[in-house]
């Protein structure tokens, strides 16, 4: 009898090195124009697979169902194509190896898409990373990787088993360089309001978001 594991959760911390060299890549990036916010900056980017290489799907729209997304589902958003250079560094390569590693999507045809995501919040009004609240992508497998939190309060990474439950199964800070990667068709999961920790400075939040 073939005994088969399911992967649930996972995470994990990679080498220091990798959040300050992309960091500097989420200066530029351009204003989510899809969401009624000044908030929140973006750009996207599909790969796949090939043989023993993964290689750059062409730019494209993303869609997203209004059965997984509230906020903007059943919208074709045109997001911002991600940075070249930045994907070709080794810190992204790394990062984007090990969610295909762990997911097993480096052996089978899976397209894996990342977001790359820019949250800011001020002191006296606070920003939702997840406007969708509690909820699912809509795919296998999800991966939230923490390049930067600068004068943040909260911004909880929380994973509930389903959409009405009060109690989070996991909430903690994803620190810079934490990487966790959860079964999106198991779980539901939720990042917390934002406020800015220092009076008067902006608070950003900057994480790849990886799915497949
Ligand atoms: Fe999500």
């Amino acid at each position: 009898m073939e005994m088969e594991n399911k992967f649930l959760i996972e995470a994990f911390q990679t080498p220091s090195s990798i959040a300050p060299q992309l960091s500097t890549y989420f200066e530029d990036l351009p204003a989510d124009k899809y969401v009624d916010s000044d908030h929140r900056y973006r750009s996207y980017a599909r790969f796949q697979a090939e043989n023993s290489d993964v290689v750059r799907l062409p730019h494209s729209s993303f869609f997203q169902s209004s059965e997984f997304n509230r906020v903007v589902g059943d919208v074709e958003r045109d997001f911002a194509e991600m940075d070249h250079d930045m994907v070709s560094t080794p810190y992204f390569q790394h990062l984007l190896k090990s969610f295909m590693q762990k997911t097993g999507t480096d052996k089978d045809n899976s397209v894996v898409d990342v977001h790359q995501i820019r949250v800011t919040c001020d002191s006296d009004a606070t920003s939702a990373p997840a406007p969708e609240g509690i909820h699912q992508d809509g795919y296998r497998f999800v991966g939230i990787f923490c390049v930067q939190r600068k004068n943040i309060a909260g911004g909880f990474t929380q994973i509930f088993a389903s959409p009405v439950e009060q109690h989070p199964h996991l909430n903690t800070v994803l620190e810079e360089n934490q990487f966790v990667i959860l079964n999106d068709s198991r779980f539901f999961h939720h990042i917390s309001e934002t406020l800015s920790s220092e009076a008067g400075e902006k608070g950003v939040r900057d994480v790849f978001v990886f799915t497949a």
